[in-house]
């Protein structure tokens, strides 16, 4: 199996060196926008521990919503379920910054990877506390789960984000006006961008992932059960409202960022990171899914 995924990852990369319709980049956080587009890096890490890159691996990108993954297993190893009262599982068949839902559903996020639950989870892993040592364990989080300290903040994504984050913010002010705030919305929102900002390699990040890839054993970091229902809802809500066309197209549990980068995890199996900065109209990246779905299918890698 080693050989064929090293050679398959070649050839994809190689492949998507080339190509001309690459998406676009996010443009709503100038940092993002200024990222070069012809960029493409892919990394697999398997059961068995070994790592396989391609492409730009040596360049950090921004992680941003790929970060609530590492937020929810925080929040949910504090609150356990009381986290549900506060944000649902459904996917939203809305855009991932949909504010005309929150409205409509009385302030309760449709999931824990729409802007507006991940607020709420972010809030819930900030508990009172200073934005500082949330960060930390965030941070940390990732740190541990990819063994690699190294991993961290980029100062100027999250400062970039913070000074065009109306939307964020006027999401925090309606959770908060719902009652469904317990911190200021700057404080969360503060967080919220550090945590987005985390910027790593994809290698860094498939190692991250890893303790999302085993749901008979769990890990040092999370329960069997999390992990397994952590997988779900990657599934299900990962990608906004391209979750259901992801499924059908890579059919294997992950999550993306507007950073282009996308975490995929093959259970039992490998835990994989891609990236290509440019976007399709969800917001995930073009290239990294046209790659997942290549590699998924060539290694016949599926969930289903
Ligand atoms: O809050 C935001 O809009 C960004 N920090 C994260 C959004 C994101 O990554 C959506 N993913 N595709």
């Amino acid at each position: 199996m080693d050989q064929s995924i090293q050679s398959c990852i070649d050839h994809i990369a190689k492949d998507m060196r080339r190509r001309e319709d690459r998406g676009q980049v996010a443009a709503y956080i100038p940092e993002l926008a200024r990222v070069d587009p012809n960029q493409f890096a892919i990394s697999v890490t398997t059961a068995h521990g070994d790592c396989f890159d391609a492409g730009d691996v040596h360049t950090g990108f921004s992680a941003q919503s790929i970060t609530k993954v590492f937020t929810l297993a925080i929040a949910l190893g504090r609150s356990g379920d009381q986290l549900w009262h506060r944000v649902g599982k459904e996917p939203s068949g809305n855009a991932f910054n949909s504010i005309v839902q929150l409205e409509k559903e009385n302030g309760r996020p449709r999931n824990p990877f729409v802007n507006a639950g991940a607020i709420v989870t972010t809030d819930e892993v900030l508990a009172g506390r200073a934005p500082k040592q949330a960060l930390a364990e965030i941070v940390g989080f990732v740190r541990a789960a990819a063994e690699d300290s190294d991993i961290h903040i980029n100062e100027n994504v999250a400062q970039s984000e913070l000074a065009h984050g109306d939307r964020n913010f006027a999401l925090a002010h309606f959770l908060a006006a719902h009652d469904n705030l317990r911190n200021a919305p700057e404080m969360t929102l503060g967080t919220y961008f550090h945590q987005c900002a985390i910027e790593l390699t994809t290698r860094q990040l498939a190692l991250a992932g890893r303790f999302l890839m085993n749901a008979k054993t769990g890990s040092k970091l999370v329960s069997p059960s999390r992990v397994r229902r952590m997988n779900a809802l990657m599934l299900t809500c990962g990608h906004y409202d391209g979750s259901g066309d992801f499924a059908y197209r890579v059919g294997l549990p992950a999550k993306s960022g507007v950073g282009g980068g996308i975490l995929a995890i093959v259970p039992g199996i490998a835990s994989i990171a891609v990236w290509s900065p440019g976007l399709d109209r969800n917001g995930n990246s073009k290239l990294g899914t046209e790659a997942l779905e290549r590699l998924a299918h060539e290694m016949e890698w599926s969930v289903f």
